[in-house]
Parts: structure tokens; sequence; C-alpha cells
């Protein structure tokens, strides 16, 4: 079973991360790995500390001359900040009772964190509970996807909206004024009922097809990682609006996977759910509220009949829908690689009865504003005395949403990684390959 574990805190030397269970003979390519590590680091709104750091990877065991070796794979992150922390986050040196924090923010997992572990300084939970954890997700992801690149399974992610501003995120009350208008409890329904089908089988405009050309260069353009240009400008302002003000920003984030088998996951037991599995890997990143598979929310509106994909299949294989095509088993004469079933919409992100159907793999997701505000809004208390405060201010993001876009891509990755080696699992990439060649069937 594919695991990781992850150790360090904000200002402490760095993070160590261990991944066990991980196949021999895949190639690793640190530059893939440092790239998206720069990705987390990068975007509009992030505090200065991004300023200090510029994370690198160092393996520590599992890879030799390049290729994984099948024992644990570990490796550390640097946190050049801890120089300007090594007095206060010494392993020995007592901590000085003046600079101990008692004033837990809301929002962050100051206030259970030290009730929980009986910590008389919020330090020594603020400093793991940090989102700095998540350069190690990041860089596990990306060991996950170099592997999974061999099966030719790419991933994708992108900010749908900052604050609002950004993609129609107001849809969804679009269509319940819809379906109130069918009720007869709203006089006037929206004039515009279903988004455009796009190539990747999208019913709504908030399903960026973020595997097109175009698409994937504005992202990569975009120092929001956004997909429309038009969008940027008003989620830029708004987050400048709230670093005048001392406040902060949060958005949506979409996160997908293209080229993933039919029939990993399982519809047998419910913690062998693919759905369930992504879920959990992209809820435990910090700040994110929501995860919805495909149309998630949405569907609670529609029909049965608007929401379910329908099935298609074309012999010859020149379908119009060539790139979802799932790989699929020999079982019969029908099921083969280069002529398959393929849906127009993308309604179920890719996932029925727990198990991927070979679509595209769709998730979105809602990030929460950043808990540490710049100027005393909040109210909280002094948890020695009980006295009534404002939370403390520390240095911290106005908006980090591109940049947990690409930790919810690394989440999803491994979630993928982790079903892919559960059902062609092996020791070796060749052993899996010779697998997952038997499953497919060329
Ligand atoms: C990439 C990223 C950067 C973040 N940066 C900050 C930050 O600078 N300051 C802050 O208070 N919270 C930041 N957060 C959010 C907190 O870590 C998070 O809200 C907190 O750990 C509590 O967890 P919860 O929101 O999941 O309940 C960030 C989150 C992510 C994903």
């Amino acid at each position: 079973m594919l695991r990781f574990l992850t150790a360090g805190e904000s200002h402490g030397k760095g993070l160590v991360t261990i991944i066990d269970n991980f196949p021999a003979g895949v190639k690793i390519n640190e530059d893939f790995i440092n790239e998206k590590l720069r990705l987390r680091q990068s975007g509009y709104g992030r505090g200065a500390r991004q300023k200090i750091e510029t994370d690198k990877i160092e393996f520590l065991s599992g890879v030799r001359g390049g290729l994984t070796t099948g024992s644990p794979i570990s490796f550390f992150i640097k946190n050049k900040d801890y120089e300007n922390w090594r007095d206060r986050m010494d392993a020995f040196k007592p901590v000085q009772e003046e600079s101990k924090i008692h004033t837990p923010r809301p929002g962050h997992a100051d206030f259970a964190g030290s009730i929980k572990f009986g910590l008389d300084d919020i330090r020594n939970v603020l400093e793991r509970s940090s989102a700095r954890e998540t350069a190690s997700r990041v860089a596990v992801g990306a060991v996950c996807q170099i592997f999974l690149k061999n099966f030719g399974i790419e991933f994708a992610s992108a900010v749908l909206s900052i604050g609002g501003a950004g993609i129609d995120a107001a849809q969804i009350s679009a269509l319940g004024k819809e379906r109130q208008a069918e009720n007869g409890s709203e006089e006037k329904a929206p004039s515009e009922k279903k988004m455009p089908e796009s190539n990747c089988g999208a019913f709504f405009s908030s399903d960026a097809n973020l595997f097109d050309e175009t698409i994937r260069q504005n992202i990569e353009n975009s120092e929001l990682r956004m997909p429309y240009p038009e969008h940027e400008e008003k989620a830029k302002a708004f987050i400048d609006k709230m670093k005048t003000e001392g406040d902060t920003a949060g958005g949506l984030i979409t996160a997908k996977a293209k080229g993933v088998p039919v029939g990993l996951g399982s519809f047998t037991q419910w913690d062998e759910k693919l759905d369930a599995h992504i879920s959990m890997s992209v809820m435990s990143i910090q700040a994110i509220k929501s995860v919805e598979i495909g149309a998630g929310v949405k569907s609670a509106y529609l029909k049965g009949s608007e929401c379910h994909d329908s099935i298609y299949y074309n012999d010859n294989g020149d379908s119009d829908n060539k790139e979802q095509r799932g790989l699929i088993s020999n079982q019969t004469p029908l099921f083969k690689v280069g002529g398959g079933f393929y849906r127009k919409t993308g309604n179920a992100g890719g996932i029925e009865g727990g198990m991927s159907n070979g679509e595209i793999i769709s998730v979105t997701c809602a990030m929460k504003p950043i808990p540490t505000l710049m100027k005393p809004y909040l109210d909280t208390v002094d948890l020695n005395t009980g006295e009534a405060k404002k939370a403390f201010l520390e240095r911290s993001d106005v908006c980090a949403v591109p940049a947990a876009s690409i930790v919810v891509e690394s989440a999803l990755a491994f979630s993928i990684c982790y079903f892919f080696l559960k059902k062609f699992g092996g020791d070796g990439l060749a052993e899996i390959k010779r697998n997952y060649d038997g499953y497919v069937k060329k």
C-alpha cells in the first residue's frame, strides 16, 4: 500500500518526508519536482516568506543513479527562514516566557490544538499546522505524477475564482432559480440554461478543459493560475483591496486527471472508493472547505435526465471524443483500446460507483480566506486568563489560492497513484507495465 508521512515545522530546519511502497525502476526528474515546488510558492497575494524560500528537493534515500530502488524514498526540503528563527525554534534552548502566544486565531488550529495537547504556547501548534507542510505534499504528488506519466496519465489544475471574481460561481443559484421557476415559486428563469458542451465533456462552464493547449498556456502565464485572462484583473483588484484593508481572500480551485484507466477504486467497500479517497486527500489540505467531484453541488439542482452522462461507443476508434475514451479490459470483444466507450458530458467527474470510468477525473474545491489577518478584526480570548483580546497578527499570505491549486493537483495525483498501484501493483515498473498491458490489452 502506497503511503507517505511528513514531519517538520514551518520555521524549523526543514521538512522531512517518507514515501513507502513506491515501485523500483522509476526515472526521477528532479526538475519536474522543483518546478511544482516553485509553483506552490508563487502566485499573486503571497506573503514575504516566499521571497526568503526557494524550495528544492534533496533526496536522502530510495533513489540511486536517477532511478527509484524500491526502498522507502525519503527527502528533505530546507527552510531557509530557520536562520531567522534559530533561537526560538532550537530543540533544547528554553522558550522565553514573553515570546509565548496565548491568543488563538479564529479559523486556525491554535485553539483546539493547544487545548488538546495541553500546550501553553500556541507556537507549538501553529508551527506544525501551518501550510508549510504542503511543500512535502507537492513533492509527493510530483513523484506520483512522474510514475503515472509512464501510463499516459496527466494532471492539471487551475484557480476558477477568487473572492467570487472569476468563472461564474453563481451557476448554482442560477440553476436553483430555474428550478424555482419550474416549480412556480419564482417568476423568471435565467435566460441561459445549459452551458455549451466542451470537448472535455463539460456541462458547466466552470468545468474548463484544462488540457486544451490555449487554456494550459493561459494558466501558465497567469499570476493567479486562472484559465481565462479576462477574470484576472477583477480577482487581482479584490486581492489588492483585501491587502489594503488588512483582510484576506479565498477562492475556488479545480484539478483534473486525464488518461486514468477504467476501474481504479471499487464499489465493494466504503473505504475502497476512489471519490472517497480523493475527498480525504483534498479535504486534508489546510483551508480547503469543500470537495466536489464533477458537477458536485450543482447535481442537486439537475434532473436525472440532465445529470447523468450518457454512454456511447465507437467501434473504429474515431469517436468525436477520442481523448476521452477509456482504456478498457479485454473481457469481451468490445473491450479494447483503440475504439471504445465515451461520454459527451462530464457531470460524474469521471467516477461512478467509486470507480474511475475512463473519463477525465474532475475535482473542484473551495478554499476559505486565510485566517491570519493583518488588522485586528477578529475577537479572541487569552487562553490563560480568559481576557478578551483581538486575534494576533503574524506575517501571512493575503491569498494563497494559486499555491493551493498545486497542492490540490498533488493530492489528486497521490490518490490516483494509490489506486493505480493497488490495481496493477508490482514491485518494479516493468512488472507493473506487464500487469497494465494485460488489463488494457492493446
Ligand atoms: C498554500 C497555503 C498557504 C497558506 N498560507 C497561510 C498563511 O500565510 N497564513 C494563515 O494563517 N493560513 C494560511 N493557510 C491556511 C491555514 O494553514 C489553515 O487555514 C489552518 O491550518 C487551519 O486549517 P483549516 O483551515 O483546514 O481548518 C494556507 C493554506 C494553504 C493551502
